[in-house]
């Protein structure tokens, strides 16, 4: 079956077609140069260009790859007005067009772009997801069910990246800018905190870690009395921070998988886009003996190919949605 896939979730206008895990055309249209100036994500502003860039965006994969058997778009979770033009604009055309319509969960999403990969990950298998506004374990024992283990209690990693960067006047988005100052960093240079990393359970928490660098670029150490600690590098910081979460992710995405018995482990989300984490769950799953599937970088930031590759697979598992779909933006 072809299914078009539509993303329009938070700031990146995505389209794709896929056809049995191979992607036959696909578009993103970013929004970064919009956003940059405040920092963040403005979702009116979002959703307007959304709304401009969808036709253009739809158009290009249409003319590449011809027309789709059915359709599947992300309802949830993300900001309200940027899910209502997808979700709008993908109700228009399934119904112009006759075609089914399948509702996705954004971050199932982020598990199901494994499947485009060749050979993709069998169930069962772990998935380490973490986007900008979300950090979760699940367990997938069989295709098409996921089961959340644990999730993060405060910030999600992304947006642990990204307040990091801003605490160190570095521009949005913050992930890629971490990564590239950490390149000239020393990783070990400031040992920072690994909260909830040795916790029995698969929660996670990332709040403490960035209010540890803020200290230390606040100088509270030296307010301490222990001014050798003052003075430290941006690319030293980014490196440190960086590693404290690829070790932390990496860390507890393996053990929960040793735990389950599971021998093969997924990762994924915008901060699956790191060389350093990329490498770290490489190398643990590799000395555990588990498996691990790694998407390329522009499968693992938002996009519509893995959106397609969910709706496929619960498109195979019969489900349909009606026209009267709805955005659900704070979905679990
Ligand atoms: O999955 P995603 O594209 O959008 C959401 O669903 O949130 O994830 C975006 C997040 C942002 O926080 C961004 O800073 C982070 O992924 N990110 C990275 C990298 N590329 C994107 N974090 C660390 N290193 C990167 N190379
Ligand atoms: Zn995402």
């Amino acid at each position: 079956m072809r299914v078009l896939g539509i993303d329009t979730s938070c700031d990146e206008t995505s389209v794709a077609l896929v056809e049995r895990g191979k992607i036959l055309a696909a578009r993103v249209l970013g929004q970064e140069a919009l956003h940059g100036p405040f920092g963040g994500v403005v979702p009116e502003i979002a959703a307007r260009a959304h709304a401009e860039r969808f036709l253009p965006a739809l158009a290009g994969v249409l003319l590449k790859a011809g027309p789709p058997d059915a359709v599947a778009v992300t309802n949830r979770p993300g900001l309200v007005g940027p899910l209502l033009v997808g979700l709008s604009a993908a109700k228009a055309f399934a119904f112009a067009k006759g075609l089914p319509i399948v509702g996705v969960h954004h971050l199932e999403a982020h598990v199901a772009a494994a499947y485009l990969l060749d050979p993709p990950p069998e169930p069962p298998f772990i998935a380490l997801i973490a986007s900008g506004g979300h950090t979760l374990l699940y367990d997938v024992p069989e295709r098409g069910r996921y089961r959340r283990l644990g999730q993060t209690v405060d910030d999600a990693a992304g947006e642990c990246f990204d307040k990091i960067a801003a605490l160190l006047g570095l521009p949005y988005p913050g992930g890629p800018s971490i990564e590239k100052a950490a390149r000239d960093g020393d990783p070990r240079s400031v040992p920072l905190p690994r909260p909830l990393r040795d916790d029995p359970l698969d929660d996670f928490s990332f709040s403490g870690l960035k209010t540890a660098v803020l200290y230390r670029l606040k100088g509270q150490d030296a307010r301490r009395g222990d001014p050798t600690k003052a003075g430290v590098g941006v690319s030293d910081l980014a490196a440190s921070a960086q590693e404290a979460i690829a070790d932390i992710l990496s860390a507890k995405a393996v053990r929960a998988a040793g735990r389950l018995g599971r021998k093969r482990l997924v990762l994924g989300g915008g901060v699956a886009a790191n060389t350093r984490l990329r490498e770290l769950v490489a190398e643990r799953g590799r000395a555990a003996g588990i498996t691990v599937f790694i998407p390329p970088k522009a499968l693992c930031t938002d996009n519509a190919a893995m959106v397609a590759a969910r709706g496929a697979e619960l498109l195979d598992l019969g489900v349909r949605d009606g026209f009267d779909l709805d955005a659900d933006p704070y979905s679990e």
